[in-house]
């Protein structure tokens, strides 16, 4: 009999050898699915502890990976020149905003083209979209120039689909990044849009060594996917404690089991911390009801990814 261990080991061998073969013969579109699907099927049926033996060294000894690293998204995922895992330059992919590579190859273009059109990436896109709405939205419904800051704002990529900042509506907006790669592109390309950046991390935030007060948007996307629930619990409550009478917090985190995991996990070794919309919830767990003006939960269109959303009394 198979043990546990072994078992992912055959079903994930005889996966990847069925998707290289559908690749190296030109069936990018249905390679790609079959990989996807399977690893998430794989990921479904085996003990965490399996998953993670297999991801982070079984599945890495496949031949398949050197034809999927050829995508310039996949490998900058799995390399992390930056150092940490989910940058901003990635998430530029996504957007279609990243130069590529002069060496990359035809099948590197094919299946870069592939993945960032899955649903996951289409979820990052509306996620962005939602983010600039929200800024027009609190911008049109006020009687004054609002103030924004933008909590892990990597490139601000919002801030170019954003109405009221690109006419200049927007009375001070804050960005807040560890990285100071992304804050210096800010200040290189959003120079005429007066972006205060700030580079720094969260945890002067929670520390109480940097505030903000009277905000009439904070938001954080792409962060609470990176942080424990004990952190964002301390970081909600200081984030909506920035707020003015009024003020709008709003924050985004993908669910579990969407259709990426299992390649995320393996070939792009991009491990997201889920939560449900419960979950998600729970993080305003330490803000008093009676500060509440109301508190709604959403999806983008995709379903990937769940907003909170808190408005101050
Ligand atoms: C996935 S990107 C999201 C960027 C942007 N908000 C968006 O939606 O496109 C995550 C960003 O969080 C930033 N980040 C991660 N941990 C951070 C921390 N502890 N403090 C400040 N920024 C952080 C990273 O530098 C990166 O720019």
């Amino acid at each position: 009999m198979l043990t546990q261990e072994k078992s992912i080991q055959v079903a994930g061998f005889a996966l990847m050898d069925e998707a290289e073969s559908m690749l190296r013969s030109g069936h990018i579109q249905s390679g790609m699915d079959r990989l996807i699907l399977g690893m998430n099927k794989i990921q479904q049926n085996h003990s965490p502890s399996d998953w993670e033996i297999f991801t982070k060294s079984d599945c890495l000894t496949h031949s398949l990976k050197t034809l999927i690293h050829q995508c310039p998204f996949t490998y900058h995922s799995f390399s992390k020149p930056r150092g940490y895992a989910g940058d901003a330059e990635l998430i530029d992919y996504i957007y279609t905003l990243k130069l590529l590579p002069d060496d990359l190859t035809e099948l590197g273009r094919e299946i870069l083209n592939y993945t960032i059109d899955t649903p996951a990436p289409r979820s990052v896109r509306a996620r962005r979209d939602i983010l600039a709405e929200t800024i027009d939205a609190v911008a049109a419904a006020s009687n004054h120039p609002i103030q924004i800051l933008s909590v892990a704002c990597g490139h601000l990529r919002e801030a170019q689909k954003s109405q009221a900042v690109q006419s200049h509506q927007i009375g001070k907006f804050y960005a807040l990044d560890q990285d100071p790669l992304s804050i210096e592109l800010i200040d290189r390309e959003l120079v005429e849009y007066s972006i205060q950046t700030i580079p720094n991390s969260v945890t002067a935030l929670v520390r109480k060594k940097l505030t903000f007060e009277n905000l009439d948007f904070v938001y954080a996307a792409g962060l609470y996917d990176y942080l424990s629930q004990p952190f964002a619990t301390c970081l909600t409550k200081v984030m909506f404690d920035m707020l003015c009478p009024g003020g709008r917090l709003l924050l985004a985190n993908f669910v579990p089991n969407h259709l990426e995991v299992g390649y995320m996990e393996t070939f792009m070794q991009w491990n997201l911390i889920y939560r449900t919309e419960a979950e998600l919830e729970a993080v305003a767990i330490d803000i008093p009801e009676a500060e509440i003006a109301s508190k709604r939960t959403f999806f983008e269109k995709e379903g990937n990814i769940v907003f909170l959303e808190l408005v101050k009394n």
